[in-house]
């Protein structure tokens, strides 16, 4: 079932995303859902509170960027891989010299800007059967990772832009929240009648 996608304003993408355990409800269903509605929107990876529910769970899939032949061949290989679930997730470890990618979010149509991550990061989390893991993660995949793992701490990658950046989109920002923005997925505006 494919989900709205709840807007820029909306009080759960400020939310600091709660643990969840294997008896969560119905959470098959749930990560099935987040698979379909990221796919519908055409999105690359989708966070639990970007659907309404303030946990720790989101999926990516990145093997569409894996014939991209720009890259390497090794970190195709990487991304090919990429279709993902992750569960109660933390970055662990995260370093390297800032590098600044351009970034949009499915909670924010129509803006891109450049964000600076460091490279490469070490993130704890648990897969769909709850094993737990430990991995390294690198490059484009690492900024995915990061993108998403943002949503589950609160905060949009708008947070991470120059002060007078994101004062600038203000006037945008404020529109998408009350839904004129032109948009092809379903969506959910806080502060539209
Ligand atoms: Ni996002």
């Amino acid at each position: 079932m494919i989900l709205p996608i709840r807007a820029y304003g909306d009080p759960v993408l400020k939310r600091m995303a709660q643990d969840i355990g294997p008896d969560h409800p119905d959470l098959d269903q749930l990560i099935g859902d987040m698979f379909e509605t990221m796919y519908a929107a055409n999105g690359v990876g989708l966070a639990a509170p970007q659907i309404g529910q303030s946990i720790r769970l989101f999926v990516i899939d990145a093997s569409p960027f894996a014939d991209d032949e720009e890259l390497e061949e090794a970190e195709r290989t990487l991304l090919a891989g990429m279709k993902r679930v992750f569960i109660n997730p933390y970055i662990v470890e995260e370093d390297g010299e800032k590098w600044p990618m351009e970034e949009g979010c499915l909670s924010i149509p129509n803006i891109r800007e450049e964000v600076l991550r460091q490279p490469r990061i070490v993130l704890e989390y648990q897969n769909e059967k709850f094993e737990e893991l430990e991995e390294e993660f690198t490059g484009f995949a690492a900024r995915v990772i990061q993108h998403e793992h943002d949503h589950l701490d609160g905060k949009l990658f708008t947070d991470r832009l120059p002060l007078l950046r994101r004062k600038l989109l203000q006037g945008k920002l404020r529109d998408i929240s009350m839904g004129r923005t032109d948009v092809s997925y379903k969506m959910r505006f806080p502060m539209s009648k």
